[in-house]
């Protein structure tokens, strides 16, 4: 199966296959009418790439030096929620193939297997919360993320409400998912995710529940009565950072923004990095692409530690955005959907992917290092017109 999947790209189509509608429709859909998302994809397009040859390129290395720590390449997982859905343990399973191959990968908040047990079988996973505005249930939540051994806590800060579920809806998707004949009949229909990674869960650890939302057990992930716990979420503000910045020890990561003032406010709080990101298009609609404002936000910033996602499916996407600052970058929906297709060896071949797209790519565009991308070897198409206009005029043509 994995032998004819050649690009992330590839992961998608088969996971579509194999999951019932409404978890596919839950990894797959944006916001609204998904300009976001669509815009995230396009947005890599207008970059373009200027190789240069016969640099000599053999000694070619993709390592990062991240908060003290060199990862193998300059890519990670990003958090995705309620991934052991539709991968068997797939919180654990995507920490473990980034375990492997030494790079990063940010657990959910909105996971389905306790977090002590992730940082069990992969210790370097970095955990991602979405904080409650209340600062007794932040300090709770904040002793069992310390207490679990996570030294890296990402924010997530774009959805201070649950976003616009009219995609979901449509698919019959909702969360915790409601029993109905439509899903039934939809699991029936897709046994090998039935049986191979519901089923499998139930039989050997039984119902999964939302077990990191809070610093107590949450809901379950199937209820036809039981409603999550999305209370004092639009409370969250930055004195909750500040507050949070005080009591956690470890490195802390603020994910989810895109002005380049909230850049600077992120910054004074005393924040050790940020995510750009629009969640894969899935908030706002019309948000814009983080690719879109990378560049001004590494200015208003230049010592922070800035990394970006949303749109990554490429080596040459991952060149891009680190030549405009990026120090690392995530993808999220193509680890989900190789987990889905291929379990943890479906997880590797991934990571083995992009691994292999940006060494490949960094030979013909003529470098050996990351440090060395600059705006002679990635270009925004719009600084080419001035140029050529002036080079068609000298030659008359206009
Ligand atoms: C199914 C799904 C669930 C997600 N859940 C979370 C989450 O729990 N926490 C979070 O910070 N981001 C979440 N995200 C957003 C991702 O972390 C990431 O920003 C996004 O997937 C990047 O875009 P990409 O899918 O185009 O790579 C989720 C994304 C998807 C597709």
């Amino acid at each position: 199966m994995l032998k004819r999947i050649y690009s992330l790209n590839d992961f998608e189509r088969p996971a579509r296959k194999k999951l019932p509608r409404q978890l596919f429709s839950y990894i797959y859909n944006g916001a609204d009418d998904e300009v976001s998302m669509k815009n995230n994809r396009a947005a890599f397009n207008e970059y373009v790439l200027m190789p240069r040859m016969l640099a000599g390129v053999a000694q070619r290395e993709q390592k990062i030096e991240l908060f003290g720590q060199t990862f193998d390449s300059p890519f990670g997982i990003s958090p995705v929620g309620l991934s052991a859905m539709w991968a068997y343990r797939g919180d654990v399973l995507l920490a473990g193939a980034a375990a492997r191959a030494n790079i990063p990968a940010i657990m959910s908040g909105a996971s389905l297997i306790p977090m002590e047990e992730v940082a069990r079988a992969a210790p370097n996973t970095w955990f991602q919360a979405y904080m409650p505005g209340d600062a007794a249930r932040v300090d709770a939540l904040l002793a069992r993320i310390s207490v679990a051994g996570f030294k890296t806590l990402v924010l997530t800060v774009d959805l201070p409400v649950t976003v616009n579920p009219e995609n979901y809806q449509r698919n019959g998707f909702s969360s915790p998912l409601k029993p109905t004949m439509r899903l039934a009949w939809e699991g029936i229909s897709h046994p090998r995710w039935l049986l191979g990674t519901f089923g499998r869960t139930l039989l050997r650890h039984g119902m999964p529940h939302f077990e990191n939302w809070r610093a107590e057990r949450g809901a379950p992930v199937l209820s036809a009565t039981v409603e999550r716990d999305f209370q004092a979420r639009d409370h969250f503000n930055w004195s909750h950072v500040r507050q949070i910045r005080d009591a956690w020890k470890g490195k802390l990561v603020v994910k989810g923004l895109v002005r380049w003032q909230d850049a600077v406010l992120a910054r004074d709080a005393g924040v050790d990095g940020i995510i750009v990101s629009n969640h894969g298009g899935r908030q706002i609609d019309g948000a814009v692409s983080p690719m879109h404002v990378l560049p001004e936000i590494v200015k208003a910033v230049p010592d922070l530690v800035v990394m970006m996602d949303s749109g990554i499916r490429r080596g040459s996407d991952v060149l891009k955005a680190v030549s405009l600052g990026a120090k690392c970058v995530f993808a999220g929906r193509p680890f989900n959907y190789a987990a889905t297709v291929g379990g943890p060896a479906g997880v590797d071949h991934a990571i083995q992917i992009l691994k292999t797209e940006i060494h490949r790519n960094m030979a013909l565009l003529g470098i050996n290092r990351l440090e060395e991308l600059d705006d002679t070897l990635v270009r925004h198409v719009s600084s080419l017109w001035p140029a050529r206009q002036a080079a068609m005029q000298s030659a008359g043509h206009f």
